[in-house]
């Protein structure tokens, strides 16, 4: 499940559909972050709607995959975390992927519904008020971890892990931040 997992995770849905869509690679326009924010701004709302939608499937399927098979909560924290480091560094594109905000909630959403929700309604408050896709990922991965504590305390190490590993791939866009030139969502 685990080799699995990091191959699922490897296979770029951003990359993927603007090349069968004719838009440009995602990886050298805008933010050059293949994942649905940077799709949002080279085409629209339903194409960047997909990519996130089939982003958020390659981590939930293979955990939801393990937990049915009696993985234990240690290991299907690494089932989780493989689907992630895939979107990180997919083998199958040059190991250029993304940040992996929305695999990261895919992996978490079977953990707990409720769970799910938290995470989702943390970025909307964030993203609304300010109108950044990175800004409401980094606050939203950073309460991540205090959210599963409290919640389902079992998962606690591999979340705080991704959480982590999902706040360094965002050094590029917390440099923008700073500096006041991070695009904001049109
Ligand atoms: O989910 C990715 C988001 O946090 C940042 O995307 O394209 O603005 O770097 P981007």
């Amino acid at each position: 499940m685990i080799v699995i997992a990091y191959l699922l995770g490897s296979i770029s849905s951003a990359i993927l559909i603007c090349r069968l869509l004719g838009l440009p690679d995602p990886r050298s326009t805008g933010s050059k972050n293949p994942g649905a924010t940077n799709v949002l701004r080279i085409s629209n709302k339903a194409t960047a709607a997909t990519v996130l939608l089939l982003d958020v499937l390659k981590g939930t399927l293979p955990v939801w995959g393990a937990y049915f098979m009696g993985v234990e909560p240690i290991w299907l924290g690494v089932v989780g975390m493989a689907a992630c480091l895939g979107h990180m560094f997919p083998i199958f594109f040059e190991l250029k992927g993304g940040k992996a905000v929305a695999t990261a909630f895919g992996v978490l959403v079977p953990i707990g519904i409720d769970l799910g929700v938290l995470l989702l309604l943390t970025w909307i408050i964030v993203a609304k008020s300010t109108r950044y896709s990175s800004l409401a990922a980094i606050v939203t991965v950073l309460l991540a971890p205090l959210y599963v504590w409290l919640l389902k305390p079992l998962y606690v190490y591999p979340v705080l892990m991704l959480s982590a590993l999902i706040v360094i791939r965002h050094k590029d866009n917390i440099s923008r931040l700073i500096k006041g030139t991070e695009p904001q969502i049109s």
